[in-house]
């Protein structure tokens, strides 16, 4: 699954942090993949509670599906999202999970995390905190999630072993995946796949 092509990992990750920090920032600009209301809508959020968040949070929503359609999330679970954006499911996990609940989201993008970290204190919302970290070296302890979700984000890691280890390393014995992605049934060329504008478009 690691990506064996010259790569630039640096130079990728730089691209991606400056794309979506233009998603944090201006979510109306229009992109290559749709964001927002319309999406959510679109991938089965229930109206309610997308409108239960600020719209500053919906605005800069980015998935391709819902960690959720595998089923709600429990009071009192300890739940990481990887690659959290502008904390679209992070704050919805953090409902789910309640006061006795905790939801830690991580991603690498400042701007992102900036808006997610606010949002979170508009909503008064005590049990959710945000990582600046990448997804292939998580700041957290062994077993220690019961649930992680993810949604739109592994597509863009080249080392795509190393976060999935991550994720199988904090997730307590019997813990679940909630991942929504984009996968490809036929491999993708190299030279695709060493073409960063196709990563981040
Ligand atoms: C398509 S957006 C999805 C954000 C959010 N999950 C959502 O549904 O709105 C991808 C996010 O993954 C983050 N990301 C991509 N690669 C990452 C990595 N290797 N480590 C940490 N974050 C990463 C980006 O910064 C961006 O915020």
């Amino acid at each position: 699954m690691t990506t064996a092509v010259l790569l630039d990992v640096d130079v990728l990750r730089t691209a991606i942090q400056d794309e979506y920090a233009e998603v944090a920032a201006c979510p109306m600009k229009g992109f290559h993949f749709h964001t927002g209301r319309f999406l959510a809508s679109r991938l089965g959020y229930p109206s309610a509670r997308v409108d239960s968040l600020p719209d500053a949070v919906v605005e800069s929503f980015a998935g391709v599906g819902n960690p959720f359609s595998w089923g709600d999330l429990n009071p009192g679970e300890t739940v990481v999202d990887l690659g959290a954006g502008a904390g679209f499911d992070a704050l919805l996990a953090a409902s789910m999970v309640g006061p006795s609940g905790r939801v830690i989201g991580v991603d690498m993008t400042r701007a992102m995390l900036d808006k997610a970290r606010h949002n979170a204190a508009v909503l008064g919302l005590g049990n959710v905190g945000f990582r600046e970290a990448y997804l292939e070296d998580l700041p957290l302890p062994d077993a220690s999630a019961d649930v992680v979700i993810s949604n739109g984000v592994i597509n863009l890691c080249p080392d795509k072993a190393s976060v999935l280890a991550e994720a199988y390393r904090v997730l307590k014995p019997g813990g679940r995946a909630q991942i929504a992605d984009i996968v490809v049934a036929r491999a993708v060329p190299d030279d695709a796949k060493e073409d960063i504008a196709l990563w981040t478009g």
